[in-house]
């Protein structure tokens, strides 16, 4: 077999090598970020800026020390609600189970 095939094949596999290493390399503390991405949160929030909803960071500060925070923000995330930041309503997302929710809440409030 040439050697220029097998080189060949290397340059193939790239970008699914590069991929298999991007998620090894980061491994379950990246899991809500991702899981964040999956629930298409991501479609209106981002980690720091505004969008449709509040960037993560300012909802960290906002309930920053707040006991039960978490919990009320699961609630929220899974049946939806407005009021709090604005007019703009986030809607339900009834795929997100409430053990998602809570996961997503506790890393959100963890963001500093
Ligand atoms: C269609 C746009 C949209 C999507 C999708 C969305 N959000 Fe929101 N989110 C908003 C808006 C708008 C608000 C502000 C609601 C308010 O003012 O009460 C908000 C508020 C929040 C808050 C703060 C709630 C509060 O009461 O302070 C959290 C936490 C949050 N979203 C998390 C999530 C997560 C996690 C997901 C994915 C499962 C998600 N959002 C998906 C638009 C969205």
């Amino acid at each position: 077999m040439p050697a220029g095939w097998i080189a060949k094949e290397i340059m193939n596999l790239r970008p699914v090598l590069l991929l298999s290493a991007a998620f090894a390399a980061s491994g379950p503390l990246q899991a809500n970020p991702q899981l964040a991405q999956q629930r298409a949160c991501m479609a209106c929030h981002t980690v720091d800026k505004k969008v449709v909803g509040p960037s993560y960071k300012d909802v960290a500060a906002k309930y920053a020390g707040q006991a039960g925070a978490a919990d009320k923000l699961a609630e929220k995330i899974v049946k939806g609600g407005v009021g709090v930041w604005g007019a703009v309503p986030m809607p339900a997302n009834p795929k997100v189970s409430p053990a998602e929710a809570k996961q997503l809440a506790e890393w959100i409030l963890s963001l500093k």
